[in-house]
């Protein structure tokens, strides 16, 4: 592949942009603002000034892949890319409309994709003349670090797109996952979503911030889920939670806390503030005052919980939404799921994966203690069909779904 187009200049955009110079291909960006568009070119020059600074790139070789990108208001230079990559903002009319232009400007093999988060790709698809053109292309924030990038198989996508999206994942140095079809939140975000609401109903039952979090740290994630809401943005969080319990039903319910602190104006650390107090972006420790800020959402005093019974109902919400991505067919096999959560999450490789870990439990085990929940704490731990078919048939994930 030799150049890229990508709408929409901002947070993803830009990184998109600098990555694809990084290894050496064309941009062209195009935005609706001109702030933006400098704005990204921006972000592009300071990530490579970066790369200069720790030596990772020769100043020479980072002004000659710098000046690959350029940018406009415009289309122009659209006509010849091979591939696009859609980074406006998360609405589908917006998406729909800009497809629709790029579509009328490409070439006509011109492959074009999504970076949506939390849209339907099937629904972007047909507004589109050539939807066997078009997938998902699903980056993770901040794009220049995160390895895992989602190919999403649209009904309409063909062979031909799945495999253009997943060669541009490997050139650009990422790890593709393909998606074989669209679903919300895809693969990664689907199974994060019941956990990080689990954190929420946790805090609900009087946890304190910190216990939750070291929980999840001890059993090995690079970060707390309570953090990793004030990371992504409790903006952000809250429109994904919401597309998941639309999509999804009862059992993505939105935790009252998370609720709560999405009502307020607090948007976690890109803010300054959110569960978390931040000082120039460091986290500074859980802010005292947030129990307060939440109100009814969580009880007038913190009582502790057991650090093993956070940890299991955490990683049992994940087990056992696993186990419904593998039935609906959204990726091909248990080690898809686990190289999806490792690279997409940082799941702790040394537990081998989500799957593999809750084979060496044993999906009985995992059922059983699924099960328990549900006696306890409701219907969101209703165990996924395929997870009792496994357990009633004494067999693992790895065997059932190679
Ligand atoms: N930020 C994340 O954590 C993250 C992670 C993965 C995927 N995404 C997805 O990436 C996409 C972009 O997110 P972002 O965080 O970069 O948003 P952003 O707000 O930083 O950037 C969006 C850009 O799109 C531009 N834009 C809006 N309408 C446009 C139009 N009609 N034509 C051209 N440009 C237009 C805006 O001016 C803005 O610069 C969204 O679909 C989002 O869901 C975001």
């Amino acid at each position: 592949m030799e150049s890229i187009g990508v709408v929409g200049a901002g947070t993803m955009g830009g990184g998109i942009a600098q990555l694809a110079a990084y290894h050496d291909l064309r941009v062209r960006m195009k935005d609706i603002e001109h702030g933006a568009v400098t704005g990204g070119l921006r972000h592009a020059r300071s990530l490579f000034e970066k790369a200069v600074r720790r030596g990772k790139l020769a100043r020479r070789e980072a002004d000659r892949k710098l000046e690959l990108v350029s940018g406009g208001l415009d289309y122009g230079g659209f006509g010849t890319v091979d591939l696009v990559v859609e980074a406006v903002a998360e609405k589908m009319e917006v998406k729909r409309t800009v497809l629709r232009e790029v579509e009328a400007r490409a070439a006509e093999g011109c492959v074009l994709t999504t970076n949506t988060s939390s849209l339907s790709v099937d629904e972007m698809a047909e507004a589109l003349e050539r939807p066997e053109n078009f997938g998902g292309m699903h980056f993770f924030n901040p794009v220049h670090k995160m390895p895992l990038v989602e190919v999403v198989r649209g009904r309409e996508t063909s062979d031909r797109t799945v495999a253009t999206i997943y060669a541009l994942v490997l050139e650009l140095g990422k790890v593709p996952v393909v998606v074989r079809k669209d679903g919300p939140g895809f693969l990664v975000n689907r199974i994060l979503g019941p956990y990080l609401n689990e954190a929420g109903w946790l805090l609900a039952d009087g946890a304190r911030v910190e216990d939750v979090d070291d929980a999840a740290e001890a059993f090995g994630m690079p970060m707390g889920p309570i953090r990793l809401v004030d990371e992504v943005g409790i903006d952000v969080a809250r429109h994904a939670g919401r597309t998941l319990h639309e999509a999804l039903g009862d059992r993505l319910e939105p935790s009252p806390p998370l609720v709560a602190v999405g009502d307020t104006d607090r948007l976690g650390r890109k803010g300054g503030l959110g569960f978390y107090r931040y000082d120039d972006g460091d986290a500074k420790g859980a802010d005292p005052e947030i129990y307060d800020v939440l109100g009814d959402a969580v009880p007038a005093e913190r009582t502790s919980i057991d650090q093993r019974e956070i940890r299991s109902r955490l990683v049992l919400v994940m087990m056992n939404e696993a186990a419904r991505v593998l039935d609906e067919g959204i990726v091909a096999s248990a080690a898809d799921v686990d190289l999806g959560m490792i690279m997409g999450t940082g799941f702790p490789p040394f537990r081998g994966g989500l799957l593999r870990f809750a084979d060496e439990l044993h999906p009985r085990t995992v059922l059983d203690r699924t099960e328990e929940y549900r006696e306890k704490l409701g219907t969101r731990f209703e165990p996924a069909s395929a997870l009792r078919r496994l357990a009633e048939a004494d067999r693992e994930f790895y065997e059932a779904f190679p």
